[in-house]
């Protein structure tokens, strides 16, 4: 591990400014409300609520943001404009992020400025903020693409017009993490005054260039919930946050065990998916399936873990498929309670792997199908069986779905509104799970395997019980609405199957 000497580290998140400059995602004033009252919880240190001039919504937000009573300072955005601090004023907000563009190619291309004027606005800005009594961060858009000499003149000379703050904008990602620590050095020489690095990752160096800041001397990084932002999008709170106390021995105040949750969030919030891959919140982080793999996780955790998933609020998992061994297979296996003898468990292992040649995924309930046949326990016979569902939908009609249930003997029936039929039948169904057994959809994803109006559909979806258990079942067929109900019921049943056969165990 690299030593800080155990530095306490400041993190400002901008996922309710930057992050949601993510193409296509725009969320309301309610839902910014529910972000920020996550990440406040979550324990950042300042939140970047909006840029008030962008929109009323943008306003009404960024003002009820700011009544919350909130630990976290918050912030909003301005150009070095008169109208745009006036606004911010305006939403009661007591700290600006005030930034413009100082590389040449955005004064020549966009602002049409020679660099006299740009240093004028940003001198301008800082000095009327501060008659507003305001606490002012100023950031000098595309610092790494400006002239380094220039650069320093403006920070320099906002520094003397009162700043509070310097950030140092990676626009467009792209700066190396050296070049990061040789603008931070500048800043800290030049102005005294603490400095933040703000890194966007275009060629995927944002983490990188922010952690290389912290160690150049910054004192803060502007990151985002799943480095959510433009393009390739801002440094990841969760990579920044994990690598700085784990790699190099920084403290902070994230509460790191909710990472995973606020991830889940804003993603489903702001309706952009986590790539599985991503470090610490994409679904793989902590998932195994080669067989090497999974018996050295096995026998100690830590061999191809390199923290344990717990930290960050999340359960170790293993996969089925054509890499998996026998004791992986055992193990998942062992998680349902289910007994085998070595012979069995030989023709599951193979059976799956068969199936997992033809470039299929194997899904927890394919195994334990595998499984049933090869053991032949009657107990796999599904507990929660579809009687019957009916689905209102139309233009101008919210789609509505009744469920009927029926489970043990005893019928269930709920019924939902949603934004389509699915997710209206789907939540139908989460009512009644989530009443008998705390059962949640965790994810639902649905493609289309042929062409054309009459393709056939497949879904696949994972759902959670309450010991954070996740269970993903597939199903396919014409209609998308009976194929995911039939998904949805096979996961809730294999998760059921798994309790119950626990419960049993514990009795015998
Ligand atoms: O990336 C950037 O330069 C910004 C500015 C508004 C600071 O987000
Ligand atoms: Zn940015």
């Amino acid at each position: 591990m690299m030593s800080s000497n155990g530095r306490k580290v400041r993190i400002f998140d901008t996922t309710l400014r930057d992050g949601e400059q993510t193409p296509g995602v725009s969320v309301s004033p309610s839902q910014k409300i529910d972000i920020a009252m996550k990440l406040d919880e979550l324990g950042v240190d300042a939140i970047e609520a909006g840029f008030p001039v962008v929109s009323p919504g943008e306003v009404e937000a960024i003002k009820k943001i700011c009544k919350m009573g909130l630990k976290a300072d918050i912030c909003g955005l301005a150009r070095t404009i008169r109208n745009d601090i006036d606004m911010a004023i305006d939403c009661d907000l007591r700290y600006i992020h005030t930034f413009i563009a100082t590389s040449d190619i955005h004064l020549q291309y966009k602002l049409k400025m020679t660099r006299e004027q740009v240093l004028d606005k940003a001198v301008f800005a800082v000095e009327y903020a501060k008659k507003h009594g305001l606490k002012v961060e100023f950031s000098a858009e595309d610092a790494t693409r400006s002239d380094r000499q220039f650069l320093n003149r403006v920070f320099k000379a906002v520094a003397e017009a009162g700043a509070d703050r310097i950030d140092i904008p990676d626009t467009v990602g792209y700066s190396t993490p050296k070049y990061i620590s040789v603008l931070v050095n500048d800043v800290i020489e030049n102005t005294r005054l603490p400095v933040s690095v703000h890194c966007h990752n275009d060629f995927g160096l944002a983490v990188a260039n922010s952690i290389a800041g912290f160690e150049a001397g910054a004192s803060c990084a502007h990151v985002t919930i799943n480095g959510l932002g433009e393009r390739a999008g801002n440094a990841s709170l969760e990579e920044v946050v994990m690598a700085l106390q784990c790699l190099y021995n920084y403290r902070h105040n994230i509460k790191t065990t909710i990472l995973y949750d606020v991830s889940k969030f804003v993603s489903n919030t702001m309706g952009i998916i986590v790539q599985p891959n991503k470090a610490i919140i994409g679904e793989n982080a902590f998932g195994h399936e080669s067989g090497i793999h999974t018996h050295g996780v096995l026998n100690n955790p830590l061999t191809y873990e390199p923290i344990s998933p717990e930290l960050v609020g999340r359960k170790r998992w293993l996969q089925a498929g054509k890499h998996a061994g026998a004791h992986g297979i055992k193990s998942i296996l062992d998680e349902f309670a289910l007994r085998t003898t070595e012979e069995q468990l030989k023709q599951i292992v193979d059976k799956q792997k068969i199936i997992a040649d033809s470039g299929q995924a194997i899904t927890t309930s394919d195994l334990l199908s595998i499984a049933s046949e090869v053991i032949k326990n009657k107990k796999f016979d599904g507990k929660f069986k579809l009687n019957e569902f009916h689905i209102v939908t139309g233009l101008h009609i919210i789609p509505t779905a009744v469920v009927k249930l029926n489970i043990h003997d005893k019928d269930f029936i709920a019924s939902e509104t949603g934004v389509g039929p699915v997710d209206a039948v789907l939540k139908a169904i989460q009512t009644i799970a989530n009443d008998i057994a705390s059962i949640k959809i965790r994810e639902y994803k649905l493609d289309s395997i042929t062409g054309g109006s009459d393709a056939s559909a497949e879904v696949s979806v994972k759902v959670e019980d309450k010991e954070g258990n996740v269970i993903s079942s597939r199903k396919s067929g014409k209609d998308i609405v009976v194929t995911s109900v039939q998904a949805v019921i096979d996961a809730i049943n294999t998760s059921m199957l798994k309790n119950l056969l626990e419960n049993e165990n514990q009795v015998n």
